[in-house]
């Protein structure tokens, strides 16, 4: 299998494993009433701020928002717009919870070399959106 490329984390008060047990923890609030999927994220912005989001479904499924949407709105609400890193938890125990596809293009918008902390059985799975999402689309020239 090709090597996963290492990441540096420059945030030591926030290690990937705690962001990890905050997006765990923010799962069990999920609104999850007919996947039972449920998913939470925990999103570090560059002054320290952690944000939290849950998946909310709704009788009319198509309208549901994923885990990571509800942190990258609650992120913007409270005046950031500068999100470093995005741990992302749930489903089943203990399995990589990677980031839909339309969550992959949200958290683009943001900062496409965000960090993403995935859990897996043995070890953190740490990854960048540009890698999850390369050449994500843009109305304006990224930087
Ligand atoms: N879900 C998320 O919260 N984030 C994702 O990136 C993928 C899926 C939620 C949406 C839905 O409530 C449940 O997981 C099952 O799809």
């Amino acid at each position: 299998m090709e090597e996963r490329k290492k990441y540096h984390w420059p945030w030591p008060d926030m290690p990937p494993e705690v962001l990890l047990k905050k997006a765990r923890s923010v799962a069990e609030r999920a609104y999850a009433p007919y996947s039972n999927f449920k998913v939470g994220a925990a999103l570090l912005t560059s002054d320290g701020s952690v944000v939290l989001g849950c998946n909310v479904e709704n009788s009319c499924y198509g309208v549901t928002f994923c885990a990571e949407m509800s942190a990258v709105a609650g992120m913007v609400s409270i005046g950031h717009l500068d999100p470093v890193a995005i741990a992302v938890a749930g489903g089943r125990s203990g399995a990589p919870c990677p980031p839909c596809g339309a969550c992959r293009q949200v958290l683009a918008e943001f900062n496409p070399d965000m960090l993403v902390v995935l859990e897996s059985p043995n070890k953190i799975i740490v990854m960048s959106v540009n890698e999850l999402l390369p050449l994500s689309f843009s109305l304006t020239e990224r930087k």
